[in-house]
This record gives C-alpha cells, sequence and structure tokens, in this order.
C-alpha cells in the first residue's frame, strides 16, 4: 500500500494507474475507520482495478462549536486496516496541502443544503461539497463510493458532480449496523457505557415509523408519538425526525415510492444521524 502526502506524488500515481488503463475507485473518509467504512472499501475493491482511500479530517465542514479537534484520529490502526483490505493507496494530504494560503473559492450547495441536517450546521455541506470536489479532482477516480448513512450528503455530492460535470460515478453503500442496530460510526466512540446502550433506540424508532407509514398510519401521529418516545428513552435533544423524498429530500407526508425517514439527535455531548427507505 503506498502512502502518500504530497499532491505531485498523486498525481504521478494514479496517472500511471490511468495510462495502464485501470479502473481507479476512490473511498473518501476521515479515518477512526470503522467496519462501515471498511464495507465500503471491500465492494470499491469489486469495482476497481485500484482502490484509493483518502484520509482528511476536513476542517471546513466542522461549526466553530462542533468536534473538529476532539474528532478521534488513529492513523496507525487505520492504516493497519487498510492494509489488511488490500487497499492500492491512501491519500492523507495535510491540511496546508488542501487549504493554502490564499485559498478561498468554496461550492454553494443549493437547496439540497437547506433540508434535515442543513439548517442545524450551518456551511456544513458547503464544506464537504467543497473537500470532496478537490479529492475527486485530484485522485480523479472513475468511480467514488459513500455510505448511505449520511444519506443527505450522499445525495448532495451526486448533485455537485452533475450540476459541475465532473467526470465520475458516485456509488452509495448500505447503511452498516451493529448487531443492536446502531449505525457505525467514528462518533459512536464518544458514547458513554449508558448512552451506547439508548443509542439503538434511535433506529428501532426509525423502523417503527417506516413499518407505521408503510401501513397507512397518519404520518405527524407517527413522528409525534415517535418524538415522545425518544424523549422518553433518555435522548437530550431531537433535531429532526421527518419523512422525506429521496431525491430532492423535501418533507412529505404522502408515501409513494421514494421516501425516507430520516433523524437527527443527542444524547449528552454525541449527535448521531439515521435514516432508512420506507
Ligand atoms: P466519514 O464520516 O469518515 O465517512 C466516510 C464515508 O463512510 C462516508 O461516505 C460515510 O457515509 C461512510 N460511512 C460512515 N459510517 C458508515 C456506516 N455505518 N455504513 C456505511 N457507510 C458509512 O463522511 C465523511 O467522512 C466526510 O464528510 C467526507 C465525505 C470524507 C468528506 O470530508
Amino acid at each position: 500500500m503506498i502512502h502518500l502526502t504530497e499532491l505531485p506524488l498523486l498525481r504521478g500515481t494514479v496517472e500511471a494507474w490511468r495510462r495502464a488503463g485501470e479502473r481507479i475507485v476512490l473511498v473518501p473518509t476521515m479515518g477512526a475507520l470503522h467496519r462501515g467504512h471498511l464495507a465500503l472499501v471491500d465492494h470499491a475493491r469489486t469495482l476497481g482495478d485500484r482502490v484509493i482511500v483518502s484520509i482528511f479530517v476536513n476542517p471546513t465542514q466542522f461549526g466553530p462549536n462542533e468536534d473538529f479537534s476532539r474528532y478521534p484520529r488513529d492513523e496507525k490502526t487505520d492504516l493497519a486496516n487498510l492494509q489488511s483490505h488490500d487497499v492500492d493507496a491512501v491519500w492523507i494530504p495535510s491540511v496546508e496541502t488542501m487549504y493554502p494560503h490564499g485559498f478561498q473559492t468554496t461550492i454553494d450547495v443549493g437547496d439540497l443544503a437547506k433540508h434535515l441536517c442543513g439548517p442545524f450546521r450551518p456551511g456544513h455541506f458547503s464544506g464537504v461539497a467543497t473537500v470532496v470536489t478537490k479529492l475527486v479532482n485530484q485522485v480523479s477516480p472513475d468511480i467514488a463510493i459513500f455510505g448511505e448513512k449520511d444519506f443527505q450528503q450522499l445525495q448532495i455530492i451526486r448533485r455537485v458532480m452533475e450540476d459541475l460535470d465532473i467526470p465520475v460515478a458516485i456509488e452509495g453503500f448500505p447503511t452498516v449496523r451493529e448487531h443492536d442496530g446502531l449505525a457505525l460510526s467514528s462518533r459512536n466512540r464518544y458514547l458513554s457505557e449508558t448512552e451506547r446502550a439508548i443509542a439503538p433506540k434511535l433506529y428501532e424508532t426509525l423502523q417503527e415509523i417506516a413499518a407505521g407509514a408503510r401501513s397507512g398510519e397518519p404520518i405527524d401521529e407517527l413522528i409525534l408519538s415517535a418524538k415522545d418516545k425518544i424523549k422518553k428513552y433518555g435522548f437530550t435533544d431531537i433535531q429532526y425526525i421527518s419523512i422525506n423524498n429521496e431525491f430532492n429530500l423535501d418533507k412529505t407526508d404522502k408515501i409513494e415510492s421514494h421516501e425516507r425517514v430520516f433523524a437527527a439527535a443527542v444524547i449528552g455531548n454525541t449527535r448521531l444521524i439515521d435514516n432508512l427507505f420506507i
């Protein structure tokens, strides 16, 4: 596995692959890798000849009161994991490489960022869109893979790539969960033992909403009673629980064929998100 930390070396490596006619798959991450990330990597392996994983904790997608400085970093374990998952190269740029002195261009995401997490994380999706665009331009992969766990992020990235004519295929990958249903997340390691026991209730509640919605129960009532339950379980804040269209992410109360239920809730100092297809 090649470790790349400088842009010219990255470019040289991918150009050589491309000249050899190899299909390149990129998996962007912020490190602190878990089974969910590694499932994306294994899927990447089945889609191309070369798999490259980026590890970059992107400061511009964290708000001023968010967890950038305490975001888990564990490069040694990450590298060992990637090596054992047959990754060809890791791209680990520094903040200065990604955002050199004078950097000032960002992507302004449209309506897709106005829903769900958008209002709670101002600037977040602009930071994500900008860094992913940079990573894709740096690596120029044939395919880039993103998890459905961050469904809004996935749809925004699809839109940005299409709108800016960036020639890459974006692949979504289903959410990988713990045995009790909790979606794997680097942030789960912040949870205390008590909080960890409460956390899977979020997914359980989403499943109840999805089942109720499928059998035609009124959406408003389902959501209200779900919020009530989530509070009783011990979540400290519910940012949103709502049903939205998968493509434009507009809120809806009609179940047709492209709806998902989405939630963001806080336990203690940890913000959890999840979503489920209805
Ligand atoms: P990060 O949170 O490290 O996630 C990297 C990729 O792994 C994302 O596509 C995310 O959706 C996916 N992922 C995380 N947990 C998952 C799970 N339980 N099941 C399936 N996929 C999962 O998302 C980011 O980093 C950043 O915003 C990034 C896209 C790298 C831009 O900085």
